[in-house]
């Protein structure tokens, strides 16, 4: 299938105006989701110049009925062909704090996961009732792994990795097709705060391109850079009780 509506949360910058760019092109409508205007604006203007038609909507997507209503109006108004959840919040733990700020740590799982899951399950009946759809959630490598400095980061995307496995298991029947994006490191300001070595940093439209071309072939799973799923794949060999060592000392 060709998605020619196409939603992106997180349009605004980074991975999400990349994935904005990569879908850009005549016959396409764009709707650009994110909550600084300016900067979806210009994400707007870029895909326009490439052919596209645009529309942005500026809002905070912890607003969870907000999210509903918009999702329900838009796909009514035009069926939405693919509805890419990318908007994440990065949550590494200030240096010198014993444990996370509960208020960053809300904002974190209802960024990362309540609002893309609520989403989700909201396109995933629309596009069941029509016979079709795909759906893309953007996870992380981090999915994987129990990190001492980022716990709630890690856990919503653990979340939202189960999430789309099972919604994908489920939808299977109803031609939804479920994909669930785990980048590494992408060069955006989330990672500019990652203070360590990033391995295998990648552009964001390096990782877009790659991204839209496994979406349109219909993969289910999605890591980018590569490099990342056979670091995954050995670590997983190893007791998770030396994963857990390691991760305490880094
Ligand atoms: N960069 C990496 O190395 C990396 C690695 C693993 C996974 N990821 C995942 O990739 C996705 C994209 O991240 P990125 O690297 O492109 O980060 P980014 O450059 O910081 O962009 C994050 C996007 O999410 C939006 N967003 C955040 N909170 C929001 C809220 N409350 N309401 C509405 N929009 C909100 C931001 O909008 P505003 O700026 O307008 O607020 C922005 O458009 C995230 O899910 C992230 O977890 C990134």
């Amino acid at each position: 299938m060709s998605a020619k509506t196409i939603l992106i949360t997180g349009a605004s910058g980074g991975l999400g105006a990349a994935l904005a760019r990569a879908h850009a092109r005549a016959g396409v409508t764009l709707l650009l989701w994110g909550r600084d205007e300016a900067r979806l604006n210009q994400a707007a203007a870029e895909c326009r110049a490439l052919g596209a038609a645009c529309t942005v909507d500026a809002f905070d997507i912890r607003d969870i009925d907000g999210v509903i209503a918009r999702l329900s109006a838009s796909d009514a108004c035009a069926p939405i062909d693919l509805a890419i959840f990318n908007a994440g919040l990065g949550g590494i733990v200030r240096d010198g704090a014993r444990a996370e700020a509960p208020q960053a740590s809300r904002a974190t799982a209802e960024v990362n996961f309540v609002s893309p899951v609520v989403g989700a399950s909201l396109m995933a009946d629309v596009m069941a009732q029509r016979g079709g759809g795909h759906i893309v959630l953007v996870g992380s490598i981090a999915e994987s792994y129990p990190l001492p400095m980022a716990p709630t980061y890690a856990a919503t995307k653990a979340g939202l990795a189960m999430f789309a496995e099972a919604l994908g298991i489920r939808m299977a029947k109803h031609n939804v097709r479920v994909t669930l994006v785990s980048p590494g490191f992408i060069d955006t300001a989330m990672s500019r705060q990652v203070p360590q070595a990033k391995p295998f940093l990648m552009t964001a439209d390096a990782a877009a391109a790659i991204i839209i071309r496994k979406i349109a072939k219909g993969a289910r799973r999605i890591v980018v850079p590569w490099q990342f799923a056979v670091i995954r794949a050995v670590s997983n060999l190893l007791p998770r009780a030396l994963v857990r060592a390691i991760l305490g000392r880094a």
